[in-house]
């Protein structure tokens, strides 16, 4: 049985497959509208999520699956103080696959110990967000049509953001990725992602503050949100929220064939005027969630 915690739990092969299957979903969507017949998604949510759970919900649905779960977990056992061992153990009686997401850090793993059907997770705390990372892959694939010889702009809070966490992980497995990293003093990417990623794959890698100084070099831009619940303190948020404001003027440099991308939600780091460039890519990028996320549930369930 397999599990889906870290984006290294597949292999670039795999990740090449599910991308294959998700293309091959886009264009025959009738051959898979019963893949899923009889079997049952649970989709766990302990944090706040739009994107993420309802596009698991409608791949299963797509797929011909059924869907039960929660949305909080003040609407579950963990409000009476269920341990999430207990949770995973009494849900895998009622489903065949469960997606996870939870604000501590190493949930889903745990998680995963005591499951008897496999996990996929949708996001823990600070950490990982792999399904964010193979709808980006997807996303880029389908943008640029290659994964390799890319350089990536990864802007906001690189701290907190999973996305990037994750993001960073998977590509520093492709050719000749250069990464851009803009953000705040504060907000930089923690050095266990430095260290253990980056340098470790001799990735070729720039940290700088200023959004615009290598705009003109960089063929994906991915803005993140300011992660305001991972902040201790209040102040802290409201002084660094607006940092990063993404608009037409800060894009005059940038190149003509630029995937400007985010994992949404956006609060203000991308001004609306940007969303009726054809470069803004981060709606589509919400669809093609769907469609790996499709062939991700396929995968796990051993289904061809
Ligand atoms: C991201 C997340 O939850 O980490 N959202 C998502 O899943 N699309 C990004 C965010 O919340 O900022």
């Amino acid at each position: 049985m397999k599990h889906l915690i870290d984006i290294k739990d597949l292999s670039v092969e795999e990740i090449d497959e599910l991308i294959k299957v998700a293309k091959d979903i886009m264009s025959n969507p009738e051959k898979y509208q019963e893949k899923c017949k009889y079997k049952k998604l649970a989709t766990l949510f302990f944090e706040p999520s739009t994107r993420t759970r309802l596009s698991f919900e409608a791949a299963m649905m797509e797929l011909g699956g059924n869907v039960i779960g929660f949305s909080s977990s003040n609407a579950s056992s963990t409000a009476k103080g269920e341990s999430v061992s207990d949770t995973i153990r009494t849900v895998g009686c009622y489903s065949d696959i469960i997606a996870m997401r939870h604000p501590k850090e190493g949930a889903p793993l745990v998680a995963s110990e005591k499951s008897t059907v496999p996990i996929i997770n949708a996001g823990d705390g600070g950490h990982n967000h792999p399904t964010q990372t193979l709808t980006d892959l997807l996303t880029i694939y389908s943008e640029k049509n290659r994964l390799d010889n890319l350089t990536i702009g990864l802007c906001g809070d690189l701290k907190f953001g999973r996305t990037v966490h994750s993001l960073i992980t998977a590509m520093s497995r492709y050719k000749n990725i250069k990464f851009v990293l803009i953000s705040p003093d504060e907000l930089k990417i923690p050095d266990y992602v430095k260290e253990e990623i980056l340098e470790k794959n001799n990735i070729e890698y720039i940290e700088t503050n200023d959004i615009e100084e290598h705009m003109s070099k960089l063929d994906i831009l991915y803005m993140t949100r300011v992660q305001r619940e991972r902040f201790f303190n209040e102040e802290d948020y409201l002084r660094l929220k607006d940092y990063y404001i993404l608009n037409n003027a800060k894009l005059k440099n940038a190149k003509k064939d630029l995937c400007i991308m985010h994992p949404l939600p956006r609060v203000n780091e991308i001004s609306v005027e940007v969303d009726d460039d054809e470069r803004a890519c981060y709606f589509r990028q919400v669809l093609y969630g769907k469609f790996i996320r499709m062939a991700l549930i396929l995968k796990l369930l051993n289904i061809k």
